[in-house]
């Protein structure tokens, strides 16, 4: 788990009561440092700045046995590929680009805070079986091109959304070509086409790396057991007989790529590049470059921009973009330094921030313009163009301003393109000017696979090894850690248990909104501004539903508070029912909950006094979540009852079905409805549920972790 999603499933993990993790877990602090002046003064500001956030963090790790990476340890991706990732092994990651270890032969699922909390409680997880997409590999890649420019071109031909449901499974010879961590770099940005997970077969480049990275033991037993890491000959034979769709890559042709602005699925070749710029309006000029992040840190990644530096450097010349570099671990940090790799990027202008993730995640004050806080307008710059190695690329992703116009590229490509300050600078076939004036072209770039093997990794500074707990039930029994949160925190509370079913029917709730068109998680739980909240239930709770849109009134987060007869926000009429004890439910149209795992969309309506959510369709995850949490999810038998329901505040509503629900039997919906004369119509509504046998038992207790709390004491 990163740093920032742990938090509400440490919290929610604690609610379960158990000892310890029932798998090994790991927590990485990352995503909260931001990016400003260097490396030392950034880590230290972040541990002022969310203190709080990481001594929580690491009191549970202590507590539950969970490994505990420090701020400025590392990226989660880089770290799990150093010390965790195995061959034929499953992971999930509370981040979308866990995929990143597919690189080593493991199927690493990104998923949400409340799957990572079902994992370490034991809670069966669930996932609708994905389809599969081979992709066939053949030639080896040359000049230029890199493992970054593999992906670039299938994000093109997928979209982001060709590669929902399915896992990609890469096959053919070209995969015995490429480098562990560069086929990491393409399984990480398989996350950019909507893959379930992307993953390599086993073969001897991730051999290699394991033996780099201390792991022999390893290789040698994924070597005893390599028949099963790689697809069958008939597979090989006839991939379009045993994949859901095929797609063909040969690497002797592929060109470096470039894409962006603002997605990742706008792809080209790097040569068109000159003509897209005047066609779009595109700005010439390039006002920073960045390489890094947990796409492209490796020491591969770093041989190589370093290699086009020292050409650079020899000529006498700089970068004339600023130029960043954020190493994905500690261990690539301290061996890029001690091989001179730091050395030849800062020769010719690059400053090293912290290993996290920083700018990849907004996490950037940036200062190359007169307005340098983060978040602002920035009229100094107005449009403006920067380069990355990383994955992701929407609007105002990187710096916050909606102008910045950001294009994903390899290291090297990036590192070319500082140095000439122009998007349109293609090193295959343009020349700089070395520092005397004169033309020169580049030489493709020289990459170095691993360290040199009598040297191996620097493992770098101990403070930023993990703090490893003996997860022995009786060792943590013993060692009863206390969690250390502030009563008074505005971002971290802990969590009360959610009350248990009382074992009759939902009687008089009220209808506390009825919404029209689409509601997603960002609908029901906001991120942005909220981010800050993840791990305070209550604050967070003053999101909720603030994005969805009023059937009844035709305004987005308006509620009627059918207590005092006034309108208010969502929030503010979901507060008032809590703080009376009244019950309520929502209404609501097709797929609602779509879009994210994000376990606060079913936790906060919980938190409020939510006991069921009544729609035309739910998007399947969040189905989940809201049983999980407690909350009933119902839907309607015949859709046009929808049309019948107002949130209006005349119509109360009950259950009949519930005191003895069963998997597979109907609920009812008994509705009063109250007309200005005080007289009243009743009518009945019917509608159905999902809940299995064991999802009942989660609604008994109150959430699947009541569940878990009540077997476990
Ligand atoms: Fe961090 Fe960006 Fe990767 S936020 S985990 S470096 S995608």
């Amino acid at each position: 788990m990163q740093d920032a999603s742990a938090q509400m499933a440490i919290l929610q993990f604690m609610l379960s009561r158990l000892p310890t993790t029932a798998v090994p877990t790991s927590i990485h602090c990352d995503h909260l440092i931001e990016a400003y002046q260097s490396a030392e003064s950034d880590v230290a500001q972040a541990l002022v700045t969310n203190r709080e956030i990481f001594d929580f963090l690491q009191s549970a790790a202590e507590k539950y046995g969970v490994e505990f990476w420090k701020p400025g340890s590392g990226i989660i991706h880089q770290i799990v590929l150093e010390n965790y990732a195995a061959p034929g092994t499953l992971m999930l990651g509370t981040d979308s680009h866990t995929p990143n270890a597919g690189g080593l032969g493991m199927l690493a699922i990104g998923v949400g805070g409340a799957d990572a909390v079902d994992a370490m409680a034991n809670i069966p997880w669930e996932l609708k079986a994905p389809k599969v997409l081979g992709v066939r590999l053949t030639g080896r890649l040359n000049g230029w091109a890199s493992p970054k420019d593999i992906i670039l071109n299938l994000a093109g031909k997928l979209t982001v959304r060709g590669g929902t449901g399915h896992i990609i499974e890469y096959f053919g010879p070209g995969t015995d070509t490429l480098s562990c961590t560069g086929m990491g770099t393409i399984c990480n940005m398989g996350a950019e086409v909507g893959a379930t997970t992307s993953v390599f077969p086993y073969n001897s480049g991730m051999a290699r790396y394991l033996a780099a990275t201390r792991r022999a033991h390893i290789a040698a037993a994924a070597d005893q057991a390599a028949g099963f890491l790689r697809p069958d000959e008939p597979v090989i034979a006839a991939p379009e007989k045993h994949y859901d769709q095929v797609i063909e890559l040969d690497l002797d042709r592929l060109e470096p790529h470039i894409n962006g602005p603002f997605t990742p699925d706008f792809s080209r070749p790097l040569s068109t590049m000159k003509t897209l710029i005047k066609e779009q309006g595109w700005p010439e000029d390039v006002s920073v470059g960045l390489i890094g992040s947990c796409t492209n840190s490796s020491y591969e990644d770093m041989t190589r921009a370093a290699s086009i530096a020292r050409q650079a450097a020899a000529k006498g010349i700089h970068a004339k973009s600023q130029f960043l570099v954020t190493p994905g671990s500690e261990q690539v940090r301290a061996t890029i330094a001690r091989d001179g790799l730091t050395g030849d990027l800062e020769t010719i202008g690059a400053t090293v921030l912290a290993n996290a993730c920083g700018p990849c995640i907004g996490q950037w004050k940036r200062t190359d313009g007169d307005h340098a806080t983060r978040g602002e307008e920035r009229p100094d710059l107005g449009p403006n163009a920067i380069v990355s190695s990383f994955n992701r690329n929407f609007r105002a992703r990187n710096d916050g301003n909606a102008q910045t116009m950001n294009f994903l590229a390899s290291p090297e490509i990036v590192t070319a393109m500082a140095l000439s300050g122009r998007l349109s600078f293609n090193p295959v076939t343009d020349t700089l000017l070395d520092a005397d004036g004169k033309p020169f072209k580049l030489d493709p770039p020289c990459g170095q696979e691993l360290p040199d093997a009598t040297a191996g990794f620097d493992e770098g500074r101990t403070v930023y090894r993990p703090i490893v707990q003996d997860p022995t039930e009786a060792n943590l029994a013993a060692n009863d850690v206390p969690i250390k949160v502030d009563p008074k925190s505005q971002r971290l509370q802990i969590l009360e248990p959610f009350p248990a079913w009382n074992g009759g029917e939902l009687e008089d709730l009220r209808i506390l909104v009825k919404v029209a068109g689409k509601c997603t998680t960002d609908h029901i739980s906001a991120a942005g501004q909220w981010l800050k909240y993840k791990g305070h239930l209550e604050n967070i709770a003053h999101n909720t539903l603030i994005g969805a849109l009023n059937a009844d009134t035709g305004k987005v987060n308006s509620a009627l508070n059918t207590v005092t007869g006034e309108l208010g926000t969502i929030p503010e009429v979901g507060m008032a029912y809590r703080a009376a004890g009244i019950p309520w439910l929502v209404i609501a149209d097709h797929n609602y909950g779509e879009g994210s795992a994000r376990e606060h969309a079913a936790m906060q309506p919980r938190y409020l006094g939510c006991q069921l959510i009544l729609t035309k369709s739910f998007a399947r995850i969040h189905e989940t979540n809201l049983k999980k949490q407690g909350v009933l999810p119902l839907t309607f038998r015949d859709e046009q009852d929808y049309d019948r329901l107002t949130g209006d505040g005349t119509m109360t509503v009950s259950t009949q079905g519930v005191a003895d629900l069963r998997p597979g039997c109907p609920v009812y919906l008994q509705v009063t409805q109250t007309r200005p004369d005080g007289s009243q119509e009743r009518f009945q509504i019917e509608t159905k549920h999902t809940m299995s046998e064991d999802q009942i038992e989660w609604f008994k207790h109150g959430s699947a972790l009541n569940l878990i709390a009540s077997l476990t004491n």
